[in-house]
């Protein structure tokens, strides 16, 4: 049943207490697409690398406060299908930072207890970026803390076309029939197919649209643009999204009581 209510808390919610004693259900989902590295560093006089790297050493503090503000599930958008539209050297520049990031950083996550996935379409990444990602998800299969899901050459619309394949491939073998294809067996066939909807989409830098993310799986999901840039992103202001997220009315269609 959906919540009517205002996000009281709930088996999908986290506890947050409020001033008037009240306890608010805090976003269980939480998924980013982190904008601005670019214009982070042009504001520094430096080139875009530059605050992609910033970008990164932002990701860690946020991983970190999930558990804090009872966020299990963690979803980031890194590189999205339209991204190989940018230049030859800022395309390598994030692969190799990408390559660099799980191989360093993400080991220490892992020591956490912090579940790693990544969805996209790996066909058109490089071999040794790939083995890194299949070995990162290998490597944190049992974590059972925070889930991490980094979205790279991810769009939503790719994510759709693929499945719509697959499933397509099951119809035409007889293993799913057309009249059992409906909104509970379709996302079956998406990259998120393990993972809750989200709950809170949060985008940084100002800019007041998804961008291809999780269309799907944000039907309902409740939205933040926020101006500041992503390497400006700390934990204290996505508790403070946190704290709004349980103020918010979430009716999903239905009439409040
Ligand atoms: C987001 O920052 C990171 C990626 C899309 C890879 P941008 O690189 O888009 O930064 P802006 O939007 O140009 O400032
Ligand atoms: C969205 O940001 C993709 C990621 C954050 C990875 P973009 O900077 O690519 O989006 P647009 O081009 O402004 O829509
Ligand atoms: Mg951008």
């Amino acid at each position: 049943m959906p919540r009517v209510s205002k996000n009281r808390v709930s088996s999908a919610g986290s506890e947050q207490g409020t001033s008037d004693g009240q306890t608010l259900a805090g976003p269980r989902h939480v998924a980013i697409i982190m904008d601005g590295n670019g214009r982070w560093a042009q504001a520094r006089g430096r080139p875009r690398l530059f605050g992609h790297h910033a970008g990164a050493r932002r990701v860690g503090e946020v991983v970190e406060c999930c558990p804090d503000l009872g966020i299990k599930y963690l979803t980031i958008f890194a590189f999205s299908t339209e991204n190989w539209k940018r230049t030859q050297v800022e395309i390598s520049g994030l692969m190799s930072l990408f390559r660099r990031y799980i191989s360093k950083e993400m080991k220490a996550l892992a020591a956490r207890n912090v579940r790693v996935r990544f969805i996209g379409d790996r066909v058109r990444l490089d071999a040794k970026l790939v083995q890194l990602m299949d070995d990162l998800e290998h490597e944190t299969a049992q974590n059972e803390g925070t889930h991490l899901t980094i979205a790279l050459n991810y769009g939503g619309r790719d994510e759709v076309a693929r499945a719509t394949k697959r499933l397509a491939a099951d119809v035409a073998s007889g293993r799913l029939l057309p009249k059992d294809v409906d909104e509970e067996t379709l996302p079956r066939y998406l990259d998120t197919h393990v993972l809750p909807d989200p709950d809170l989409v949060i985008r940084t830098s100002g800019e007041a649209r998804i961008s291809n993310f999780l269309l799907w799986q944000s039907a309902y999901s409740e939205y933040e643009f926020i101006d500041t840039l992503w390497p400006d992103f700390t934990s204290e202001e996505l508790a403070r999204l946190c704290q709004r997220f349980g103020n918010r009315d979430r009716r999903f269609g239905a009439v409040k009581t």
